[in-house]
Formats: structure tokens, sequence, C-alpha cells
């Protein structure tokens, strides 16, 4: 654990330094239990298109981001940042800048295959999430170590890394009672742009946080069964 008074620095090179770990061990039985229920409470995120413009807590959201910086990730090097978009005018841009991307995609840029894989979703180029909730997450892959001199190191498993907690994320919110939606408006360069990032960072996704609007629907999707998706040897 890191309390937020204790800075991280790279560890690069330097030797393997243990520390004990021992945490107290589950009874079964409440294994068993937990798992259940949290199975259950996972069940029932949903995806959200269509937000309040209610706030959240804000201390959530914070804490949610925590939860996700708490991911394994290659050789510890914590690929991420996380920024958090209040401001309503900085929102507007995001989203006339995703509107203009996404109708060149819904146009045709995506291909018949791809428009036919998302049509089951009842999405289109018109992204009112990016304004209405009352924050965006802009979740952004560090490709590489850029040190204050200009000094490159290179990361491992960056893709794998973020995506582990952009899950975690997601899962903190949900669990926090808040809605969100993980949208990859392609391409979406244009966000390092519009949040002035430095050139090591690629952006993710944008992940609306908020409540569900009164008149909220989603899909009705049906999920992979677990014998569907479980191989045991
Ligand atoms: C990597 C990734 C990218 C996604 N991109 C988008 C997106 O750009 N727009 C969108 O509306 N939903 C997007 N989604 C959400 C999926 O469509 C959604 O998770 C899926 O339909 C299942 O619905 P559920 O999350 O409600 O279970 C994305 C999900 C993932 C994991």
């Amino acid at each position: 654990m890191s309390p937020d008074t204790q800075q991280w620095t790279p560890t690069h090179g330097q030797p393997y330094r243990p520390a004990a770990y021992r945490p107290a061990r589950m009874p079964g039985q409440e294994s068993l239990a937990r798992a259940a229920e949290l199975r259950e409470r996972m069940d029932e995120r949903r995806t959200v298109r269509h937000f309040s413009p209610d706030p959240v807590p804000e201390q959530a959201v914070r804490d949610a981001i925590a939860c996700a910086a708490t991911a394994p990730s290659g050789a510890h090097q914590q690929p991420w940042t996380f920024v958090l978009v209040k401001d309503p005018e900085v929102r507007q841009q995001i989203r006339a800048a995703a509107e203009q991307e996404e109708a060149l995609s819904y146009d045709g840029r995506l291909g018949d295959e791809w428009l036919a894989a998302l049509r089951p979703l009842g999405t289109d180029a018109v992204k009112t999430h990016l304004t209405d909730a009352p924050a965006l997450i802009v979740v952004f892959q560090q490709r590489y170590w850029l040190g204050p001199d200009g000094a490159k190191r290179k990361h491992y498993y960056v893709d794998e890394s973020v995506g582990i907690a952009v899950g975690m994320l997601l899962s903190a919110l949900h669990l926090s009672g808040l809605a969100a939606l993980i949208h990859t408006p392609s391409p979406m360069r244009f966000l390092g742009h519009v949040l002035s990032r430095p050139e090591n960072e690629k952006a993710f996704a944008v992940i609306p946080v908020g409540y569900p609007s009164d008149d909220c629907e989603v899909p009705d999707l049906l999920r992979k069964s677990l014998d569907q998706v479980i191989v045991e040897v």
C-alpha cells in the first residue's frame, strides 16, 4: 500500500527488495459467499450511453481511479494516466472532435463488417454522453517512460496493463453505484491535443461517468454462460 504522501519514482535497475506478505486467509465459506455476491453485482453492470447531468460524489470517482491504479502492470511500470475532465467547455470540445471522427466512421470508414457488429448496440455518431455525463475519465497509455530531461525507456505490456487497469476502474465505478461507458472513438489522437498530453502518452479510451438518465435504455444483450467461457482441465 502506498499512501498518497509517498511519491513513486521508477525502480528501473534497482536491486530486489523483498517485503513479507501475510494476508489473513479467508475461510472457504466466506470466499464462497463473497464470490457469489460479487458475481451477482458484476452481472448488474451495464454500459450506459444515456446519462443524467446530475453531479456525482467526486471523491468516489477519485477513489475508483485509485483502485484502477492498484492494477498489476508489466515490470510494475504503471504505464497509465487518468485525466479527470469536469470542465463543461472541455467536454464540449471533446464531444465536437469525437463526433467529427465518429461521423466519418459511421458513414463508412469502419467498413460493413464492423458496422454490422455494432448494429445490435444501436449506437450512432451522436455522442451526447460526452457532454451529459458530469465527468469524463480519459485514459492514456504511457507508451514509454519519458524522463524530465527527455530520456526515454521502454515500457512492457502496455496494452495489457492499461486494459486490466480500465477493467478495475469500470468495476470500482460500478460497485460504487456509478454508471460508465468505455468509449473508443477511432482515431482518438485528438484527445492528446485537447488535453495537452505529453508525446509518450497515447489515448486509450474516454469513460463518461455519472448516473443513468431517467429514460435510459440499454441494448437487450445476452452474456455467454459460464460453461461457454470456462474450460476446466
Ligand atoms: C475496448 C472497448 C471499446 C468499446 N468502445 C465502445 C465505443 O466506442 N462506444 C460504445 O458505445 N461502446 C463501446 N464499448 C462498450 C461495449 O459495446 C459494451 O461493453 C458491450 O456492448 C457489452 O455491453 P455491457 O457493457 O452493457 O455488458 C466498448 C467496450 C470495450 C471493452
